[in-house]
């Protein structure tokens, strides 16, 4: 438990280190008069937990030659780019339908659908803008953009999202569940792991299990939170899944069994950190723990 609290330490205090560097970011690259503008940085500005930047910049502390910071940075933007632009079309009213995302009313809410819809757009293109610029050899930029973009396509999160849409209220297996987790989770949480490995320059490979671990683990525990916290702990609407009949972790395997599988993911990739001889001073050793037990 202490640890758990160790790192939510860490991560708030990642979290604004993030959030102030990426602010200075947007102010150079978005104008302020533009609606469209606006939107993006109100997205991408909102209060994230940042897990995935923290993933990316975590792994690239394991590695035994260290990227500039700079680069790693713009890499994890690039990460929390592309996965605000899935939550601002996850939102949308042909999607998810919600009306609250981070503390604060979704995109489409605040601002518009067809701004929303183009905020999405923004984002996702402006991820590959950021990575194009990331001063690190031209060969690893190359990996970082193919990496980020087979996660998010056709074969990783915007399958997810398909299959995810496609499965309201379809009675699923565990086995069909978890694909979907993988599609629409697992593959963005793995990407931000494995581009964390690319920058320096350890074999990505060998990550890769680890990512597995930690995006099913993130899913089941979304499940869980959505069936069991309150929308102002949640900064989005509880209850949802259950009211939009999506299969999930708990209706697939009941509340006991989702909390069990999630243990086993969280003690998975605790033994894939050993098994990865990261140092023990690394936080990313308390971050399955605390995905396990996050409240929000
Ligand atoms: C929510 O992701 C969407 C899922 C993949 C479950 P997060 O829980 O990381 O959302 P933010 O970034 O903290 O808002
Ligand atoms: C969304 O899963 C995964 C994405 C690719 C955005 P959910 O639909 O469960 O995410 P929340 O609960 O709305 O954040
Ligand atoms: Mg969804
Ligand atoms: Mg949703
Ligand atoms: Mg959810």
């Amino acid at each position: 438990m202490a640890r758990t609290t160790d790192f939510s330490a860490w991560l708030a205090k990642f979290a604004v280190d993030f959030d102030k560097q990426l602010s200075v970011v947007l102010d150079d690259a978005l104008s302020d008069d533009s609606r469209l503008d606006q939107s993006v940085k109100y997205a991408l500005l909102g209060k994230g937990k940042r897990i995935r930047p923290a993933l990316c910049c975590l792994v690239a502390g394991a590695g035994a030659s260290n990227a500039p910071n700079e680069a790693v940075m713009r890499t994890a933007m690039a990460i929390e780019a592309v996965h605000t632009y899935s939550l601002v079309h996850d939102d949308l009213p042909a999607m998810d339908d919600d009306c609250l995302r981070r503390g604060r009313a979704t995109v489409h809410v605040e601002f518009d659908e067809a701004t929303a819809i183009l905020c999405g757009d923004a984002l996702l293109t402006y991820a590959f803008e950021l990575l194009a610029t990331v001063d690190v050899a031209a060969e690893q930029r190359i990996e970082l953009v193919r990496v980020l973009s087979q996660a998010a396509g056709h074969n990783g999160m915007v399958m997810g999202q398909h299959l995810d849409i496609d499965a309201t209220s379809q009675s699923l297996s565990f086995e069909a569940l978890q694909n979907i987790h993988l599609l629409k989770t697992t593959a963005l949480i793995a990407s931000a792991i494995e581009m964390g490995a690319v920058l320096t320059g350890q074999n990505a490979d060998k990550w890769r299990e680890f990512g597995g671990h930690i995006g099913m683990l993130f899913q089941v525990v979304d499940d869980i939170l959505d069936a069991t916290a309150d929308s102002e702990q949640l900064g989005k609407t509880a209850g949802k899944d259950d009211a939009a009949q999506k299969p999930t972790a708990v209706s697939v395997l009941g509340l006991d069994e989702a909390r069990e599988f999630a243990a086993q993911q969280c003690a998975a990739a605790e033994k894939g950190l050993r098994q990865l001889g990261v140092e023990s001073s690394n936080p990313l050793n308390q971050l399955p723990s605390f995905l396990l037990d996050r409240s929000f």
